[in-house]
């Protein structure tokens, strides 16, 4: 029997050596031949006769938007004053929008606004552009460049809170319908415009009340376009052209109290075992077993393989053949917290609370942890995972609060919605590639989950790693440039909306 030994062994690694020339060749054939899913629509060209210029009249009323100081605080507490003159200087501004016989204009919740333009052709499904008049409250009002509700501009920059969160929708697409309006134009299909006056702490009196006001009129929408990501330049590795980032999902969250009760008593005669020793080793538990990994069963796989022919090596092998890789670039997101939000549900331990006095036992413990929930995954599966890891029956679990991850919107070449927002996207960013992702945070769109399965989140601007911190945060800017983006790429999407929506298909992708 010993002396078969080097005949079983060569015949091992023979079989190896065989594996893994198929697997070779398999990516190698793959990187070659991924089909690509970029389109190349007409650009949008300054000299287009129908090209909307940022010019003084569109940058004053601009600026002016964002000298109102639309503050939301928390929840049901902002600045009812400001809503109110910025509602009314809305009116004012655009006085096409404001006297057609087209144009239905609703104030909704006592301060948000609802628009329907009238299509002609009553047959096709509405759709809807999103945005909120609200905006975050400033911090360190000192260190900005400018004062940060001056809308100065300086050096081919507007300045101030709101300019890219999100008063640049909000005003750019009310742009586009006034040049579209007043140039004699009705569109084919109706439209809305939603702006809710509370996204900033979670719509409950804004957005929700027009979710409510139109699902109540039974009224079903093809679209809706919202807020969202951007188009990052530089923010994904192995990319040099920039990505234009639509979200076809938005991540969950629960809020989950821990809350162990013991034997209290004096700090002299203790228990062996106390309520905060045994929350201690429950949060610990939790910190140091992650979620699993949902790396390559929703849209974060998707992101990857719609740019991977445009990836420079070993990029493009990796993004062609996740069915072989998806382990490695999970293991390669996990490393960074950016990075890691898109693998899994975040587990994030926020609060701690117990005890009164130095000499005396808490008899009761409390935690919060904050979970973000990966679109793949639904809250009682996060609770399911959370009860088995901490596996302790003195410890209990309650839900504080919770949201489950939006439903994925439908994206790629079978999507006609998606295919119009990337020609779209396309024809303004003519160097952009597309792509779809998901959202860490939430928008208003979460109260619009009935009107519409398609829905999708996209800022029309070009950001850089740099820019990040400005998003909610100081010297919060958009270039002039980018702004006339904003206008031009809402004019050119109601324009494409009145195309006949049907799928376009390039080839290739049955392959996938
Ligand atoms: C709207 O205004 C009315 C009357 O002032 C008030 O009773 C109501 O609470 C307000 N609603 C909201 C959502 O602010
Ligand atoms: C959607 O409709 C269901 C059933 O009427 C309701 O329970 C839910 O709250 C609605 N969701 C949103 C986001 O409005």
């Amino acid at each position: 029997m010993w002396t078969n030994l080097p005949r079983v062994l060569t015949l091992v690694v023979r079989g190896f050596a065989l594996t893994l020339a198929v697997l070779t060749t398999v990516v190698v054939i793959r990187t070659l031949t991924f089909p690509s899913y970029q389109t190349s629509p007409p650009e949008c060209k300054t000299t287009d006769p129908d090209f909307i210029p940022a010019d003084e009249e569109r940058l004053a009323r601009f600026t002016s938007a964002i000298q109102f100081q639309t503050v939301s605080y928390e929840r049901g507490v902002g600045t009812p004053q400001e809503l109110l003159k910025f509602v009314r200087f809305i009116q004012e501004s655009f006085p096409t929008i404001h006297s057609s016989p087209l144009v239905r204009r609703e104030v909704v919740g006592n301060y948000s606004l609802l628009y329907r333009v009238e299509g002609s052709d009553g047959s096709l499904e509405p759709y809807m552009l999103a945005s909120h008049l609200d905006v975050v409250p400033i911090t360190q009002e000192a260190s900005w460049e400018a004062p940060p509700f001056s809308g100065q501009v300086r050096d081919g920059y507007i300045y101030g809170r709101g300019t890219i969160d999100a008063k640049h929708s909000l005003m750019g697409s009310l742009e586009a319908v006034e040049f579209l309006l007043s140039r004699g134009h009705q569109p084919k299909r109706t439209l809305y415009l939603a702006f809710g006056h509370d996204e900033e702490t979670g719509g409950h009196f804004g957005a929700k009340v027009i979710g409510d006001v139109l699902t109540e009129r039974g009224e079903k929408i093809a679209f809706i376009l919202d807020e969202g990501t951007p188009v990052g330049d530089g923010l994904m590795p192995g990319v040099s052209k920039p990505v234009a980032m639509v979200s076809v999902s938005e991540k969950g969250i629960v809020d989950v109290k821990l809350k162990v009760q013991a034997e209290g008593g004096h700090g002299s005669m203790p228990a062996r075992k106390s309520a905060i020793g045994i929350l201690a080793r429950a949060v610990q538990k939790l910190e140091d077993n992650p979620h699993p990994s949902m790396f390559g069963t929703g849209p974060e796989a998707r992101m990857l393989e719609y740019v991977a022919t445009e990836m420079t090596l070993p990029y493009r092998m990796l993004a062609s053949n996740l069915w072989l890789f998806s382990p490695l670039v999970a293991w390669v997101y996990a490393k960074k917290p950016q990075t890691n939000a898109f693998a899994r549900t975040t587990t994030a331990l926020t609060s701690f609370t117990a005890g009164v006095k130095d000499n005396v036992i808490a008899p009761e413990a409390e935690a919060v942890v904050d979970h973000r929930i990966h679109p793949m995954q639904t809250v009682e599966e996060v609770l399911e995972f959370d009860r088995k890891v901490i596996d302790d029956a003195r410890v209990m679990l309650e839900v504080k609060g919770s949201l489950p991850p939006s439903p994925v919107s439908p994206h790629g070449k079978d999507s006609p919605t998606y295919t119009v927002l990337q020609e779209t996207i396309q024809q303004i960013f003519p160097d952009a590639l597309v792509t779809p992702t998901f959202m860490v945070a939430n928008t208003d769109t979460r109260h619009y989950w009935n009107l519409s399965s398609a829905i999708y989140r996209f800022n029309p601007y070009v950001m850089t790693p740099s820019d990040l911190p400005r998003f909610h945060g100081l010297n919060e800017r958009i270039s002039v440039r980018n702004y006339e983006r904003v206008m031009n790429f809402y004019y050119h999407l109601i324009v494409n909306m009145d195309k006949p929506l049907e799928v376009k298909r390039h080839g290739h992708e049955d392959e996938l």
